[in-house]
């Protein structure tokens, strides 16, 4: 507050700029905590409070949780204490000038952290069936003396906009884990047919993951990834059950019948429009071609194969090597280093070898982690 003299309270013209600075951020932020932090700076800015912070009800309506109090980690209070929980119980807008001197000010957040609130604005904002389900707060004024009704208004036209935001992001993140829910499934189908116990498809998926972030993809791709690569033997729904779960050697006739899963599994991929499922149908047909140009079904060679593909084919082998299955125990580790550096540019990319061995404690664990 060193500066109390000299600030100025924004006007309109400051005003309109700052919000036209945050909206398209605000609009393109996907991320729920991002989204949080961003609304939170602006409300700071626009109504010139020392902190300010997105509350949000919890799940089942116990608590209001924020991560965003300016300075302070993630707190969480009972739903019903304090300027908040009374803000949102009773759907009003408080502003009040000295917190101390106000029965329903709960200051053990204050005496927790050492802060010391004094004026308060606090604003309900609901979702779009008309449930309270937040608030917006903002605590003391730069200026030093009490919020004005202004700052009030300004601060409850943002909460309608926040609410809007917050409820697309919490839509999006709940799509992403139903979709990673659904590929998981999908790639666990394939796997129960293939009596292949265990977590293979999660593992694989992990190492992918793993392989990918040695390699410096970004953390967006990478999620794609890994949910892509748990379906690459999805085409297995479609191979019979004797020879599927066939105990002994494959005749040429059942091997024949057996490479067919890969591009099974991208015809039933590859008709839809998803980003996601396109990079799932592409690994799921070339995790059997090898970089030599000797696997199948195409028979591709180096870096005309998918560079996903090549991951998900060194990460599949690994997790087959280095796991029990019923026709094997796991080989033992001097063993499959072995077979990856006498692979190397031969089954597999040489480069995605190097990761591997570099890091194989760090693949081991992922064994470790998902027995
Ligand atoms: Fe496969
Ligand atoms: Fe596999």
């Amino acid at each position: 507050m060193a500066n109390e003299a000299e600030l100025q309270y924004l006007n309109d013209r400051e005003i309109l700029d700052l919000l036209f600075s945050y909206t398209p951020r605000i609009a393109e932020e996907r991320n729920l905590d991002s989204l949080l932090v961003l609304m939170a700076n602006l409300g700071r800015t626009l109504v010139q409070a020392d902190r300010c912070s997105l509350w949000l009800l919890s799940e089942d309506g116990s608590e209001l949780w924020t991560k965003v109090a300016h300075g302070i980690s993630e707190i969480r209070i009972p739903s019903t204490g304090g300027f908040v929980g009374y803000s949102l119980r009773n759907d009003e807008a408080l502003l009040i000038p000295d917190a101390y001197e106000d029965n329903r000010f709960d200051s053990s957040v204050d005496k927790k952290s050492g802060y010391r609130t004094r004026s308060v604005l606090a604003v309900p904002f609901k979702n779009s069936q008309g449930e309270v389900m937040g608030v917006f707060q903002a605590i003391n004024s730069l200026h030093g003396c009490a919020f004005r009704q202004e700052d009030l208004e300004h601060l409850r036209l943002i909460a309608v906009y926040s609410a809007k935001s917050i409820e697309s992001a919490q839509l999006f993140m709940e799509q992403q884990r139903t979709q990673n829910e659904i590929t998981l499934i999908l790639g666990e189908a394939a796997e129960c047919r293939s009596h292949e116990t265990g977590n293979h498809v999660n593992r694989v998926g992990e190492m992918c993951y793993t392989i990918g972030r040695y390699l410096g993809l970004p953390e967006e791709e990478l999620n794609t990834l890994r949910q892509a690569s748990s379906m690459h033997d999805l085409g297995k729904i479609g191979i019979p059950d004797n020879i599927l779960n066939k105990p002994g050697r494959f005749t040429d006739e059942e091997y024949a019948v057996m490479k067919n899963h890969s591009t099974m599994g991208y015809e039933m991929l590859v008709h839809s429009r998803s980003q996601l499922l396109q990079k799932a149908a592409a690994i799921a047909k070339f995790h059997h071609e090898r970089y030599d140009g000797k696997g199948y079904p195409t028979g591709l060679a180096g870096e005309e194969i998918p560079l996903w593909a090549r991951i998900c084919s060194v990460a599949d082998v690994f997790d087959a090597l280095t796991n029990k299955r019923c026709y094997k125990d796991p080989w033992p580790r001097e063993k499959v280093i072995k077979i990856f550096d006498e692979e190397r540019d031969k089954q597999f990319d040489g480069r995605l070898v190097d990761i591997l061995l570099e890091h194989l404690d760090e693949f081991y664990a992922i064994n470790e982690k998902l027995p």
